[in-house]
């Protein structure tokens, strides 16, 4: 049965698979780069990140010679920041000590930073052709329903079995191919919802589809609501126009990318204390808090925020970095050049609309 999976996958592949940029000009770079895009986001989100980013790092030495702010800046709205923070140290990793050349196997690979068991997979048998597994969401959806698997697709004693299974269809050439197809074959027919089991080519060896269970399938306990947050940012304008800025803990979440200084509403609380109590951490300054000049939501993977942004004024000390990894008055044209979060960007958007305001009903109660 595993050979006969194996090779109709294979054959599917070929006729099916998708023009994608990664699939062209397969260089070991190429391949790392477009597997930790992927990584949680999907193939049309990333190709514009893909093309972007390629233009503007063309090698790993490119990478390792850019700024961390820069790598930011171009993934900035891709999410999961982390990701670009462990490429980037990794590039530099491969160029100071292994010549610039990404290691070949699967085990070395798993030393870089950012490089799990998908990823070292992915790049070992697409980029190298060596017989490893990778298996991503796709592939564990299409896995759980071809052998009829009712465990928690969540837990990793579940993903550790659907490697296994993996590994046992594996061929060993081309073993990048297989990875590949069980993953498109996840991404475009046995899709979690209405999968195209009629254009399947395995839907004849299907447990689940024999069973009229592939909707049910795979099994994954049940979401807990999201917590949503109040959070409150400092719109701090200098008379010379510049704006307050601050840089998140590099090892933070969004780490590395600059923003209104700020935080999370504590229960009790007002928004307006809440500014206060965080100025003062944070940067170690008393502000007076203003209007609010505009609010915006914004869903994380594990949390949603209302993000609001209030105007307002020092009234005591100068900021320095307490709490963050750097500070910074910035021109509004600069802020064009920072790695911002996305919802922070919708903050200097209004502001900049605000600034432009020639009614003045926008601008400062300060002003
Ligand atoms: N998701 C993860 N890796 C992929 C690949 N190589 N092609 C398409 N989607 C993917």
């Amino acid at each position: 049965m595993a050979g006969m999976v194996a090779d109709r996958l294979l054959a599917w592949f070929e006729q099916h698979a998708r023009d994608l940029p990664w699939r062209r000009n397969r260089t070991p770079y190429r391949v790392w780069l477009a597997e930790v895009m992927l990584q949680q986001t999907q193939v049309d989100t990333v190709i514009p990140y893909y093309e972007r980013f390629l233009d503007r790092f063309p090698s790993v030495e490119a990478l390792a010679e850019a700024s961390l702010e820069d790598v930011l800046r171009i993934w900035e709205g891709l999410g999961y920041y982390a990701r670009a923070r462990h490429l980037h140290r990794a590039a530099r990793e491969v160029v100071a000590s292994m010549a610039g050349e990404l290691p070949d196997c699967f085990e070395a690979l798993m030393e870089l930073p950012g490089v799990g068991t998908y990823t070292a997979g992915a790049i070992a048998s697409m980029a190298f052709g060596e017989a490893v597994p990778a298996v991503d969401g796709n592939a564990r959806r299409a896995l759980c329903r071809l052998f009829g698997i009712r465990d928690d697709v969540t837990r990793s004693a579940t993903k550790r079995r659907l490697r296994e299974l993996a590994a046992d269809m594996l061929p060993e050439r081309p073993a990048g191919a297989f990875n590949e197809a069980l993953i498109e074959l996840g991404a475009t027919v046995c899709t979690p919802r209405s999968p195209a089991c009629h254009r399947c080519p395995l839907g004849d060896v299907c447990r689940a589809y024999a069973e009229n269970e592939q909707e049910t399938l795979p099994v994954r306990r049940p979401r807990r609501k999201t917590p949503h947050y109040d959070v409150a940012a400092a719109v701090t304008v200098r008379e010379d126009g510049a704006v307050l800025l601050a840089q998140r803990n590099i090892d933070d979440m969004l780490g590395g990318m600059w923003e209104f200084p700020g935080g999370k509403c504590e229960d009790g609380e007002t928004l307006a204390q809440c500014l206060v109590r965080e100025m003062k951490e944070e940067l170690g300054v008393t502000v007076e808090v203003g209007q609010r000049l505009t609010v915006v939501a914004h869903a994380y993977t594990h949390f949603r925020i209302t993000l609001h942004g209030f105007w307002c004024r020092l009234t005591e000390g100068e900021p320095r970095c307490l709490d963050c990894a750097a500070v910074r008055w910035m021109l509004l044209d600069e802020l064009d050049d920072v790695p911002m979060s996305v919802a922070d960007r919708k903050i200097a958007g209004a502001l900049r609309a605000g600034l432009n305001d020639s009614s003045g009903g926008a601008v400062s109660d300060f002003a």
